[in-house]
């Protein structure tokens, strides 16, 4: 079967960096195939070389067998060749339809029918969205649902998904992966990137392996299993996911929060974090984790409610203020709140090292350099030079820059939103180990995940939301998918039933 598109034999270097060097990979109709690899492997820049954005130093590009010089973007989309960015590409301010069509409104065409079209386009996937709705007002699963409606208006045969499951709960890639589903049927030929292996497992038919810029090798799910996946990945055979956590002694308590209510409607959540706990904060995505954790950080106002830390009355009023008491918060939304893109890798990891609670102090440029080389090395961070501005670092690496920043904070209360979010499976076993460390340390550590394995796997108990209310607490024992949701969606009637 002649391939929609086909790469062969990619060359690819940044200033520095080697990116890809002799990379094949195709796509063939009505297939998904999934790419895998660590961070800075190569995935998206081979992509951005398919989507004719980047021009490859060596090597040709085929699409429907003819070898094709691609001169942009536009002239890929033409040929059918759609890319669904890890870094959403939308126009926040324009509507729904606006961007379904953007790039080319027909003059002829009244707004009515465009309207009319971006409806039907968003019906085929199943889903009911306005077309008038401005994007940014739009939940990123809905925006996500928008991108795919732009590629299938512009007749797409050939889709490349990003890594488009980072941002979304569990139910809406649950959604996308029937969406993709349907377009396979249609005939249509996926891309797929993700580090979520369960997901490729789910819908690859192929799965092609890339590291440090090169082909390892392309596989059918059905013939290997994922440890030898993991293996291929990284090269190493990674023993424990989780690890062995050290037995540490859970110490005084350092936060306690009592009936904290926000403007938002979250309201009665209670609980406490002690030295040395690693604390799970689970339930569905939009059941207030992250305000509670915004709140507590002073990024957010309280309506009611106290908090004690160390044992004191504490009101937080700002980000900073929290820093200077201590407390550290890795937010989810990297790219909003996490770094700085413009600005080198060496100043976003130290940013946030400016107050007394910092062990470390002020840096001189060399100690800074070398305190930021031992993260690098500890997260196995991919990097040209420090000195380069964060924006040119792979996806996942950028994540790594905004929990290296954290780490390096200081603080003895701790809390990560989502600190694995788009990080490969190495680095993940690395994070795990550093988050265990920290408690050893003596800190708390408040993890908020949306995968339900990572709380288990990390956590010494998890606390479970659901509809901005802290329903219940779950002890290791009971551990399980089904009791987490179970709890996070008991609804608060059947509550007061009980009670
Ligand atoms: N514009 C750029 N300037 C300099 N280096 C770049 C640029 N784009 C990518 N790189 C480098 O090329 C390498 C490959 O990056 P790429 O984004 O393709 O990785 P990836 O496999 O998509 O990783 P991730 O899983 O983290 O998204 C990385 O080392 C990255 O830092
Ligand atoms: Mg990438």
């Amino acid at each position: 079967m002649t391939p929609l598109v086909a790469l062969r034999g990619i060359d690819k270097s940044f200033a520095g960096i080697h990116a890809l060097s002799g990379v094949s990979f195709d796509v063939r109709p009505g297939e998904v195939h999934a790419m895998v690899g660590e961070n800075g492997a190569g995935k998206s820049t081979l992509m951005r070389v398919m989507g004719g954005e980047l021009r490859p130093d060596a090597g040709s590009v085929e699409v429907g067998g003819e070898a094709v010089r691609l001169t942009g973007p536009t002239d890929a989309i033409r040929r059918g060749i759609s890319i669904i960015h890890q870094e959403m590409a939308l126009a926040p301010d324009l509507s729904v339809a606006e961007n379904i069509f953007l790039g080319e409104l027909p003059a002829r065409i009244g707004w009515g029918r465009l309207n009319t079209q971006a409806k039907e386009l968003i019906a085929r996937l199943g889903f009911d969205i306005s077309p008038r709705a401005t994007v940014s007002d739009l939940s990123v699963a809905h925006q996500q649902v928008v991108e795919i409606a732009k590629a299938l208006s512009r007749r797409a045969r050939v889709i490349v998904f990003d890594e488009p499951t980072a941002v979304l709960s569990m139910g809406d890639a649950k959604r996308l992966l029937e969406i993709i589903r349907g377009l396979r049927r249609e005939g249509v030929g996926i891309v797929y990137i993700s580090h979520r292996l369960d997901e490729i497992y789910a819908i690859a038919d192929r799965i092609s392996v890339l590291k440090d810029g090169r082909n390892v090798d392309t596989v059918t799910p059905d013939a290997v299993p994922v440890d030898q996946l993991i293996r291929m990945m990284v090269g190493r055979p990674l023993s424990q996911l989780f690890g062995e956590k050290p037995h540490t002694t859970v110490g005084e308590e350092l936060l306690r929060v009592e009936n904290l209510a926000l403007p938002n409607g979250v309201a009665g959540v209670s609980f406490s974090l002690r030295r040395g706990e690693v604390v799970g904060l689970g339930g569905l995505v939009g059941s207030g984790r992250t305000e509670v954790a915004r709140a507590i950080f002073g990024a957010d106002p309280i309506s009611s409610g106290t908090i004690t830390l160390r044992g004191e009355n504490y009101r937080p009023r700002s980000p900073k203020q929290a820093v200077r008491h201590g407390i550290a918060l890795v937010p989810e939304d990297r790219k909003g709140q996490g770094v700085v893109l413009d600005l080198a890798i060496r100043k976003n990891a130290t940013m946030a090292n400016t107050g007394p609670v910092t062990r470390l102090g002020f840096f001189s440029g060399g100690k800074e350099r070398s305190v930021v080389r031992g993260l690098i090395d500890d997260l196995r961070i991919k990097l040209g030079d420090m000195g380069d501005p964060v924006s040119s670092l792979s996806g996942g690496n950028q994540q790594k820059v905004v929990l290296a920043k954290w780490f390096h904070a200081g603080g003895d209360v701790v809390i990560l939103d989502e600190p694995t979010r788009g990080v490969d499976v190495g680095a993940k076993t690395e994070i795990y180990s550093l988050i265990h460390r920290m408690a050893a340390e003596g800190k708390a550590v408040l993890v908020i995940s949306s995968e339900h394995a990572e709380l288990f796997g990390l956590c010494d108990r998890v606390l479970v939301m659901g509809e901005g209310r802290l329903r219940g607490e779950l002890l290791p024992p009971d551990y399980s998918e089904e009791n987490l949701l179970m709890l996070s969606m008991t609804s608060g009637a059947e509550e007061r039933a009980r009670a």
